[in-house]
C-alpha cells in the first residue's frame, strides 16, 4: 500500500464506532496485512505478545487495547515487556478508544493524542509499510489527505462521466480539477470572503441526490469568471453573486461541469473540510500529478520529491550564491539592495517541470532571502520585487502543466502572507493574472530560447516547436530584463530499451542534427544537449537531477564531447545518491546531479556522500563526464591493452540451436562410454554456470576425432541437427559454418587453463567473481575467457580498483555491472609490473581461489553475496586490495573516489603516451596454437 492509501485507510478506522477487540487487527489491516495473516495473529499462532489482549507483529508493532484512563501506563508496561525487546518491535501503541499514545522505539519519538485523531499521525507510523517517513509528509498529513480525497473524487468523476475520459475531454477534467483545488485552498485562506464559502454553497445549494451539484458548480464558476463590474447584467444567482471575481484563465474557458454522483458529491464535501491553508504546493502539487494519469494511479504520492533533495540542485545553481551575498552585505543597505534588484531579475527555468516543484521551492527560497533584506532595510512593508513570470516551465501533460501554474499562484500567496501580512496578501491577490508562463509540449522539441528568450535583448523569438505551432507564452515578457537565467529540473530517465518510439524520435531530433547516433542515449541526455545549446545562444546555467549513468559507460564517449564542445563545463556536480521516494521499501533511484556553465573561471564543486551518508563539498580544478576531479578524459574502447594485461575476449559462441550444449540429464543420455565421454563431451561455462554452479557440457570435436565421433548414432545426430540449422540459416556466414557442423563457431580453449568472467555481475557483490577453469573446460560467448593468462591478472580482475573503474567506464545494466573487454580491460591502467609484483599478485589470486575451495561446494553466488560473503575470502581479497594498491599509491586508497581519481590520472597519461606501455601482442599466433589443441 502506498502512503495515501495508508491514510484512508486509518482515516476510515478512525471514523468508525472503537471496538476494543477488533482494533489491533483493523489498525494492521490498514498497514496493508494480508487477511491470512491476521487470521494467523488472531488464532494466537504469530502472536508473540506476552500481555493480556495484546497482540505483537514480530519486527513491527505491540499493540494493546486498555481500560479507560489506562492508555500511559498501559504503554509502560508495552515498553518493559520483555516481548516486545525479543521481538524486535519498532513501535508500541496502547489506546483506551477516548486517547492513543505510541512510541516508535527505533527513533525514541512518542505520539499522544486523542482517539479520533490518530490518523492525523498516519507519518509516524508509515515505517510499519517499509516506507521511510520524510519529515515535511509526517509533520503535516494534509497534502497527501488532500491528494487521497481527490483522487476518489476524480475515479467516481471519470466513472460516471466516461466520455470525459477521452483524450479530448481531459483537458476540460484536468482544468475542473484545477479549479477546484483553488476554491479549497481560497476558501480556507480568506480569498473568498467567510467561512468555508465553497463547501457551504456547494452543500446547502445542492440536492442531496446530487442532481444538480454541477449545475451549482458551473453557476460558482461563472461568477468568478464575471468582473464585478459587470456583474448587475450577468443575472448570477444570488448565492454565486458572493464569490469574487478571479479568473486569471482558471475560470474562463469551458463552463462545463461533470454530472455528480451522490459519493462524488460527498467526496467534495469531504475534501472541503480539510484545511487547505496549510497545503504545501510543492508536496501537494507532486502527488496529486499522478491523479489524471491512468498509468501513474497506482503509485499515487510516490513521487514526491522531498525539499533536501530539491535543493541538492537549487543550491548550488545559484541560492547558495545568493545567500552568500547576502551574507557578505550585512547590514549595508546599498548592498542589500543591489542584491534584492539582482534577485528581481533572475529568471529559473524547468523544461520538465511537471507540477513546479522546483519552481516553487526556488520561488519560496528567494521570497526568504528578499524578506531578510527588507527586514535589515527595515523596508518589510514592501511588495516582492521578484515575479512569478519570472519562473518558467515546460511539462508534456496538462494536468501537472495546470497544477505547477496553481502550485506557484498558491506559493506566492503563502509568501505574501508571512511576508507582508494576511491584508496586503489579500489586497493584491484578485484577480489572478491571466497570463500563463507554463507551457505545456514536448521539451525537446520545443525551441527553450523561445519559452525562456535571451536576457536582456527584449527580443522575442518565434517558437519552431514541430507541429508550427505559435507559443503564445512568449509574448509574455520577462519582467526586469537582463538578469540571470537558471536552468533546473529532474528531467525523465530511460534507458535506450524502455523509450517509446517518439521518444527515441525525440531524441533523434535533438542529436542527429549535429551527426551524434541517439540510439543508446538516455533520455534525459536530451535535457543536457538542449541545456548545452541554450547556454551557447545566451548565457545560463543549468543542473539537472539525472541518472548517473550518463556519466557512466558508453554513453559518456557519444554524449559528453559534444556538450564540452559548445563550451560547456562541468561547474558542480553531485555523485551518485539515492533518489528517495515515498514508495516501500523505498525503492529509489540512483541519480546524480550535474551542473553545467560557459562560465570557466567559477569554482568547480564536488559533492560526495560520505560513509555515513552525509555530503561533502570539495573544490576541484575541473570535474570530468565521471564526476571525477582531473583532467577532462573520455575512455573509448581499445582493441588491446596498453597495461601489458592479457588478451581477453567472448567465450566461444555456439551457434548450434542447442544441439552441441547438453545439460548433465542429456549428456548422460547420450549413452558414450568412459573414454567417448572423455573424449568428445566438455564442461562448459556461461556466466550462469560460473555464477550459480549449473553443470552444462556441450559436445567438442577436434577435426583428427571426427569419423571416430560420426560412429555414435547419438553425437551424429546432434551434429545432423546442428547441420540442418545452420544451412537454414539467413545469415551467410552460419551458412558457412555448416560444413563444420560438429565444431562451435571458435574453438578455443586454454591449454593449462583460463580465467572467466561473466558479462554482468549483481551490483550487490563487493568483487567481480572471476574465476579459473582447467583445460578441459570451455568458456561460452555467455563469458569473457582469458586463455593461459597468467594469475596476477586474476588479481587484478578480482580488486576493488578493477570494479570502480568497470562501474564507471563500462557503466550498468540496469543495475548490474555490464563488463567490456575493450571499454574496461583493455583501458585498465596499471603502471609497470616488476617481476616480484607479479609474484604477490600471484599468491593473492592463489589465496582467493583456497579460500573459495573452503567452502565447497558453496557457488559463486553464495560466496559474493554481500551479507554472508565468508571472512576468509572477504580478507583474501582485503589482502589482493593492499597488494594492488600500495603497487599504485604506496598504500590503501582512502575511498572509491581516490581509486577512481588515481586511475584517471594514469589512465591520462597513458594515453597521452599511447607506446609507452603497450605490450608486442602475439594473439593470432597464441590462438591459432590453442584452436589446433583443441
Ligand atoms: C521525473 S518528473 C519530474 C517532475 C517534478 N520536477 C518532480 O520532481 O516531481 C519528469 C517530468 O517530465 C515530464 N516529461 C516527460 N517527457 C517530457 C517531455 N518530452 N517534455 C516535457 N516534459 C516531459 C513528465 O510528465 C514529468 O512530469
Amino acid at each position: 500500500m502506498n502512503a495515501v492509501e495508508i491514510e484512508q485507510a486509518l482515516s476510515d478506522l478512525a471514523l468508525q464506532p472503537f471496538d476494543a477487540s477488533e482494533f489491533p487487527f483493523a489498525f494492521l489491516a490498514a498497514f496493508g496485512n494480508k487477511d491470512t495473516a491476521l487470521k494467523r495473529l488472531r488464532a494466537g499462532h504469530n502472536n508473540a505478545s506476552d500481555l493480556p489482549g495484546g497482540v505483537l507483529q514480530r519486527s513491527h508493532i505491540h499493540l494493546a487495547v486498555c481500560p479507560p484512563g489506562g492508555t500511559g501506563s498501559a504503554l509502560r508496561t508495552l515498553r518493559g515487556s520483555p516481548a516486545t525487546t525479543k521481538a524486535k518491535a519498532r513501535f508500541i501503541l496502547a489506546t483506551d478508544g477516548q486517547t492513543l499514545e505510541a512510541e516508535d522505539l527505533s527513533a525514541g519519538e512518542t505520539i499522544a493524542c486523542d482517539y479520533a485523531d490518530f490518523a492525523d499521525h498516519f507519518g509516524f507510523f508509515l515505517p510499519l509499510a517499509g516506507i521511510s517517513t520524510v519529515k515535511e509528509i509526517k509533520d503535516n498529513p494534509i497534502d497527501v489527505r488532500a491528494t487521497g480525497r481527490l483522487n476518489k473524487l476524480y475515479v467516481e468523476l471519470l466513472r460516471e462521466n466516461p466520455d470525459w475520459a477521452s483524450a479530448e475531454r481531459r483537458a476540460d477534467m484536468n482544468h475542473f480539477m484545477a479549479r477546484l483545488i483553488f476554491c479549497f485552498f481560497a476558501e480556507d485562506t480568506d480569498i473568498f470572503n467567510g467561512d468555508a464559502l465553497f463547501t457551504r454553497t456547494v452543500e446547502q445549494m445542492s440536492e442531496r441526490d446530487a442532481g444538480n451539484t454541477d449545475q451549482v458548480l458551473a453557476e460558482i464558476f461563472r461568477a468568478m469568471n464575471v468582473r464585478i463590474a459587470d456583474r448587475a447584467g450577468a443575472n448570477l444567482r444570488p448565492w454565486a453573486d458572493q464569490f469574487p471575481y478571479v479568473n486569471g484563465g482558471l475560470f474562463s474557458g469551458s463552463a462545463a461541469v461533470p454530472r455528480f454522483t451522490r459519493m462524488a458529491r460527498s467526496y467534495l464535501l469531504h475534501a472541503g473540510t480539510l484545511n487547505w491553508k496549510q497545503i504545501n504546493p510543492d508536496i501537494f502539487g507532486s502527488m496529486i500529478q499522478a491523479v489524471a494519469d491512468d498509468e501513474e494511479r497506482a503509485a499515487l504520492g510516490l513521487h514526491y520529491t522531498s525539499v533536501p533533495n530539491i535543493l541538492k540542485v537549487l543550491n548550488p545553481l545559484f541560492l547558495d550564491d545568493l545567500r552568500a551575498q547576502l551574507d557578505a552585505a550585512g547590514d549595508n543597505k546599498a548592498k542589500l539592495l543591489n542584491l534584492r534588484k539582482r534577485m528581481a531579475r533572475i529568471r529559473v527555468f524547468d523544461p520538465a517541470c511537471g507540477s513546479g516543484n522546483f519552481l516553487v521551492i526556488a520561488y519560496k527560497q528567494m521570497r526568504q532571502i528578499e524578506a531578510e533584506i527588507n527586514r535589515r532595510r527595515g523596508e518589510s512593508h514592501l511588495g516582492s520585487g521578484i515575479p512569478l513570470t519570472n519562473f518558467r516551465g515546460i511539462e508534456l501533460r496538462d494536468f501537472p502543466a495546470e497544477i505547477a501554474r496553481l502550485a506557484l499562484i498558491i506559493a506566492e500567496f503563502q509568501c505574501d502572507v508571512l511576508y507582508r501580512g494576511q491584508k496586503d496578501a489579500l489586497a493584491e491577490f484578485l484577480p489572478l493574472s491571466a497570463e500563463n508562463w507554463i507551457v505545456c509540449g514536448n521539451a525537446l522539441r520545443l525551441d527553450w530560447l523561445s519559452v525562456c528568450p535571451p536576457t536582456g535583448t527584449g527580443v522575442k523569438l518565434a517558437a519552431d516547436d514541430l507541429f508550427q505551432t505559435p507559443l503564445d507564452h512568449n509574448e509574455i515578457d520577462f519582467e526586469n530584463e537582463g538578469g540571470e537565467t537558471y536552468i533546473c529540473g529532474n528531467p525523465p530517465y530511460k534507458g535506450s530499451q524502455t523509450q517509446t518510439k517518439e521518444q527515441k524520435s525525440d531524441l533523434a531530433s535533438v542529436f542527429e542534427p549535429v551527426g551524434i547516433p541517439s540510439k543508446q542515449i538516455d533520455y534525459v541526455g536530451g535535457w543536457f544537449m538542449k541545456a548545452a545549446a541554450y547556454a551557447q545562444a545566451t548565457p545560463a546555467e543549468s543542473a539537472f537531477v539525472s541518472t548517473n549513468s550518463i556519466c557512466q559507460g558508453r554513453i559518456v564517449p557519444i554524449l559528453w564531447p559534444e556538450i564540452l564542445r559548445r563550451g560547456s563545463v562541468i561547474r558542480f556536480a553531485h555523485t551518485s545518491f539515492k533518489w528517495a521516494n515515498l514508495a516501500a521499501r523505498n525503492a529509489g533511484v540512483t541519480v546524480a546531479i550535474v551542473g553545467l556553465s560557459t562560465d570557466k573561471a567559477k569554482k568547480r564543486q564536488l559533492y560526495d556522500l560520505d560513509g555515513d551518508g552525509e555530503t561533502t563539498a570539495r573544490e576541484a580544478s575541473n570535474i570530468t563526464p565521471y564526476l571525477t576531479a582531473g583532467d577532462t578524459t573520455v575512455v573509448e574502447g581499445r582493441r588491446e591493452s596498453f597495461s601489458n594485461l592479457a588478451d581477453m575476449s567472448f567465450g566461444n559462441m555456439p551457434v548450434d540451436g542447442g544441439h552441441l550444449l547438453l545439460t548433465a540429464e542429456e549428456a548422460a543420455l547420450l549413452g558414450l562410454n568412459k573414454s567417448e565421454d572423455a573424449k568428445f563431451l566438455r564442461r562448459i561455462y556461461g556466466s550462469a554456470e560460473f555464477i550459480r554452479g549449473v553443470v552444462r557440457k556441450c559436445i567438442w570435436i577436434g577435426d583428427g576425432d571426427l569419423q571416430q565421433a560420426l560412429q555414435l548414432p547419438a553425437i551424429r545426430a546432434r551434429i545432423d541437427s546442428v547441420s540442418q540449422m545452420r544451412r537454414e540459416s539467413k545469415d551467410a556466414g552460419t551458412r558457412e559454418m555448416a560444413a563444420r557442423s560438429h565444431q562451435f563457431r571458435e574453438m578455443y580453449c586454454g591449454e593449462r587453463h583460463t580465467l572467466i568472467l561473466p558479462g554482468v555481475s549483481s551490483e550487490g557483490r563487493e568483487y567481480l567473481p572471476v574465476g579459473l577453469i582447467d583445460n578441459r573446460s570451455v568458456v561460452s560467448n555467455l563469458a569473457f575467457a582469458l586463455y593461459d593468462a597468467p594469475l596476477w591478472n586474476m588479481a587484478l580482475i578480482a580488486s576493488r580498483l578493477h570494479l570502480v573503474w568497470i562501474a564507471t567506464v563500462c557503466g550498468k545494466l540496469k543495475t548490474d555491472f555490464r563488463y567490456s573487454n575493450t571499454l574496461g580491460w583493455n583501458t585498465f591502467p596499471v603502471p609497470l609490473l616488476t617481476a616480484q609484483n607479479k609474484a604477490d599478485l600471484t599468491r593473492c589470486a592463489e589465496n582467493i581461489l583456497l579460500a573459495r575451495e573452503l567452502h565447497f561446494p558453496a557457488t559463486i553466488a553464495e560466496l559474493y553475496d554481500a551479507d554472508t560473503m565468508p571472512d576468509n575470502l572477504r580478507q583474501a581479497h582485503a589482502d589482493n586490495d593492499e597488494v594492488l594498491e600500495r603497487i599504485y599509491i604506496g598504500r590503501r586508497f582512502r575511498n572509491d573516489t581516490e581509486r577512481l581519481e588515481k586511475l584517471f590520472e594514469l589512465y591520462t597519461k597513458m594515453v597521452a603516451k599511447p607506446g609507452s606501455a603497450k605490450p608486442a601482442k602475439a594473439a593470432p599466433a597464441k590462438r591459432a596454437a590453442r584452436k589446433a589443441a583443441a
